[in-house]
Parts: structure tokens; sequence; C-alpha cells
């Protein structure tokens, strides 16, 4: 989709937006002629304004046949919601309408150049398909849109669009495909692969771990993990350095389970196809850096993507097992299911050993049970550090990627100590969510601050929003990026 940002309305033929806030139709004054029999029809069609609801009708536009789409922005949100919500309302409307151009008038708005660039980001994220499977699309429902014009936003909502929210959109949907893609196009190596190729002329610097590399520092239970699977292990590893020299890094790291069938503890058949998105985590920190590096950020990052494949097979890891972890504590395996865990325990120990970052946020589809605690409006975020948190919190509501505070107790730990080993890979099934966070801090060291973002319910949905379609969400890229842009860069 392309985005472009105007002062006035352009000749010839497009779909025009015009937003109306509740019962006011000040906005129709602008179509001249046409206005009252617009006004007409909104009161006919029982418009009532409020956020997202829409009204169609085709006018006579001085001579032109053009459709006029009344998008509702009335309600309690924030200018910044009620921008989003107005550009990707508008693009799910005429995405497969037919047309080719929109055009959004935003003039009577008021909007700051921020709302008015975020128009268009939610326009372009909205607009973002991946019908490359598709080979037999009709022709009714392919799509048409391809430019949306934002129109009274001030002169510099071009500007603004550009330097902040376009490489957000870039980085969403590099995300968004890599989650899209199924388990037998990407697994580990070629999830590797494709992100080199799209982070190609970033700045971010690339370093891949193979099988051997990870053998020689100890990596136990990520290497567990992989060895049911033909797939070779990665261990994808981002740099990008845009601040001071010699101010520690954060770093963000991502579970990536190109697909989880269990192992031997084998998941039911029952919707076993949503595994291929279990490596949402590793990618929104790949889309996070395509967007943080697009706009040149000034904040040391470091991103790693502990990338497996979990299958059941003669060579698969057992209930029972014992594995030593690269920090050198021992885990009894009960459940070869509770995996994630298992690979972030080993990129949280390589990153804190290679890079000593001050602060580290993993992102994880890593329980079903944060599904049965938040559904899917929020993710759980878990962590050490009151400031951390609330930053993530602020920068959650803003973003749009929401999080909910769970609860870490030394009593939640107490329930994953092991007879035989240090620590076992699963507690009882209650507090499932607050259990496998604590796994994953037996392997944050002291000093460090560190949140868990439990994404399972976020990577994937069943239902549309204002910002994306159904499928991938790209949960967690705006939320770094904010991150980044809020806390880091402030
Ligand atoms: N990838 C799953 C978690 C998951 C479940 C993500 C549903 C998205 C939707 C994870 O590896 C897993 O299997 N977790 C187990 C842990 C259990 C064995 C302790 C779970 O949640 O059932
Ligand atoms: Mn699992
Ligand atoms: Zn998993």
């Amino acid at each position: 989709m392309q985005v472009r940002f105007a002062d006035r309305r352009p000749e010839g033929d497009y779909a025009l937006v015009l937003p109306v806030a509740g019962k006011d139709r000040s906005a129709l004054t602008s179509l001249g002629p046409a206005q009252k029999a617009a006004v007409a029809a909104l009161d006919r069609q029982r418009f009532d304004g409020e956020a997202s609801g829409t009204s169609e009708q085709f006018i006579d536009d001085k001579g032109i046949m053009r459709r006029l789409l009344v998008v509702g922005t009335g309600g309690g949100s924030t200018p910044h919601e009620a921008a989003e919500k107005l550009g990707g309302t508008a693009v799910a409307r005429l995405l497969t309408s037919g047309e080719t151009k929109v055009v959004i008038d935003i003039s009577g708005l008021k909007f700051d150049a921020d709302s008015a660039a975020r128009v268009g980001l939610a326009a372009a994220l909205r607009g973002w398909r991946y019908d490359h499977y598709r080979t037999k699309l009709k022709d009714k429902h392919k799509p048409t849109l391809t430019e949306v014009t934002i129109v009274g936003g001030g002169s510099d909502a071009g500007k603004r669009y550009a330097q902040r929210w376009a490489p957000v959109y870039e980085g969403v949907s590099l995300t968004r495909e890599l989650v899209t893609e199924p388990a037998n196009i990407i697994y580990p190596e070629s999830f590797v692969e494709r992100v080199k190729a799209a982070l190609k002329g970033t700045g971010i610097e690339l370093q891949v771990l193979d099988r051997a590399a990870m053998e020689k520092l100890g990596m136990g239970a990520l290497l567990g993990v992989a060895q049911g699977s033909v797939r070779e292990p990665r261990l994808l590893v981002l740099k990008w350095n845009g601040g001071k020299q010699g101010d520690k890094p954060t770093a963000f790291v991502g579970k990536g389970v190109t697909f989880d069938t269990g192992g031997i503890s084998i998941k039911p058949a029952q919707g076993m196809e949503a595994m291929k998105w279990d490596m949402g985590g590793a990618g929104a920190v790949v889309g996070a850096f395509k967007a943080i590096a697009l706009r040149k950020s000034k904040a040391n990052l470091i991103g790693i993507c502990g990338m497996v494949e979990n299958m059941p097979s003669g060579t698969a890891q057992r209930p029972g097992d014992v594995v030593t972890t690269m920090s050198g504590q021992t885990v009894e395996v009960i459940n070869t299911d509770a995996e994630g865990r298992l690979v972030l325990a080993d990129a949280l120990t390589y990153v804190q050993q290679t890079f000593k970052p001050s602060t580290i946020i993993d992102l994880a589809t890593l329980t079903g049970a944060i599904l049965i605690s938040l559904g899917h409006e929020w993710a759980g975020l878990f962590s050490n550090d009151e400031k951390l948190a609330g930053r993530l919190l602020e920068v959650a509501e803003d973003s749009g990627d929401k999080l909910w505070r769970m609860p870490l107790a030394e009593s939640f730990d107490r329930l994953i100590d092991s007879q035989i080993a240090d620590v076992k890979n699963v507690g009882p099934r209650e507090g499932g969510s607050i259990t496998a966070a604590h796994f994953i801090q037996r392997f944050v060291e002291n000093g460090v601050k560190w949140a868990h973002i439990d994404m399972a319910g976020m990577a994937w949905s069943d239902k549309a929003s204002p910002t994306y379609d159904k499928g991938a969400t790209g949960f967690g890229v705006r939320l770094l990026d904010e991150y980044v842009s809020e806390v880091l860069e402030a």
C-alpha cells in the first residue's frame, strides 16, 4: 500500500473517506451540493458516528460518481487510537472493493502530525496480506486498493510517517510473513536465511550459531529440544549499535520454535497446525530490529532468536531425561512439550555471558495457560524489576500491544524443584504461566533487569481488528519499538 499525504483533495477518481464523530455532520459540508442527500442517507442508515462504524454510499461529486465511506470516530478514544481506527477501518472496507485509490480527508479532526501519520500506519498495516500460496483467488476477492492519500494532516504528517511509522510497518510485515509461513517452509535454517535477506542493507549485524557451536557452549537444553528433528537448530544473533559506545545493551530474546508437536509428550491433533506460529517471539524480535534499524535508533541492542523444531522421533528426548544447560544448571525434562523455556534458558545464558546486557526482555508463545488467564486481549508480563515493568506497561498502552502484569513469588518457584536435578521444566497445572516464568527466571543472573512476555494468545488472531486481518498480528514489534523509542532513546 502506497501511503501519501496531501494538503487538499486531488482531482479524479478515488473513494473518499470522511470521519464523522457522533451526530455531528459538519464534515460533510465539504461535499457541496451532494451534502444534503449524503446526510439524509446517513440518517436513513441510522449511522450513529460511533468509532469504527461505517456507512457507504455513492454521491454525485461535481459530476463524478464517487464512493463515499463515512467512518465513525465518536466515543472516548485518544487521538492516537481514533487515528488508527480510522485508517484501518477505511482500508478494511475498501481493500477488495474495486477501488484502487482512497482519499481520507481528516481536515476536520484537528490531528497533530503524529496522529495524522498514524492514519497512514493503520491503513498500511490493515492492507497487509499474504496471498503467496493462493493461486486460484477469484478476481473479486483480490485486493484492488493500492494507494491511500491522507488529506489535511498538516505539513509535517508525511515526514512523521516516513521517519517514525513506515519503519514500523516494515517491521510488522516481516514478522507477519515469518509467522504466516508454514513449518515446511520456515524452519530454523530457512528462518535465518529469510531474515538475512530481509535485513540486508539495514546496518544490523548478524551472527549465526550452528549445532556444533552450540554444543561447544554446552547448550544442552536447547539442543535437547532440537534432537528429535531432522532440522538443524540455529541461534540467530542480531546487533544494533546506535547508542553511545560502551553503554550496556538491552537484549530482546525470542522463542523460535518453528513447529511444536510437543515432542514425545505429543500434542493432540486438533488444532496442532497452529503450532507453526510458535516462533512468534523470535519473529517479533526480528521485526522490531528491522523497524528500529530503519529509523536509525540511538540505542544499543542485542537480539537473540533460539530456533528449533520440536519433533517426536527415535532421537527425540524422553520425559525424565536430564539435560545440562549452558549455565551449568541441570534440568529434569518432565514434559517435552514444555520446550520453549528450555530454548530460552540457554539463549538467556548465552546473551548474558556474551553481551552483559543491563536489561533483558524475552518474548515467547510460551503457555496455553496464559490464554486461560488473559485470552486474546493481553499478553502476560512477568518481571523482577518494578521500574522496567512499569515502563513496559506504559509503552504497551501506547503501542496497542497490550500487557497485563502477572505475579512472581517464591512459593511458585518451589513448585519446579526437582528430585533428581536442579529444576524441572513443568510444575502443576495450576498457575502454569507463572511456573514457566519462574523456570526462565532461574537463568537470569544477579543484577540483570528482566521481563518475560508470554504472548501465546497474541501472535495469531481468529478475528480481524482495525490494524490486522485474521491471522498473524505482528504482536510485539510495536511494543519493542515503542520501548526503544520512549525508554531507551528518551
Ligand atoms: N507452544 C506451546 C504453548 C502454546 C499453546 C502456544 C497454545 C499457543 C497456543 C508451549 O510450548 C506448550 O506446549 N506449553 C505447554 C506447557 C505444559 C506442557 C506445561 C502448554 O501450555 O500446554
Ligand atoms: Mn510445547
Ligand atoms: Zn511451544
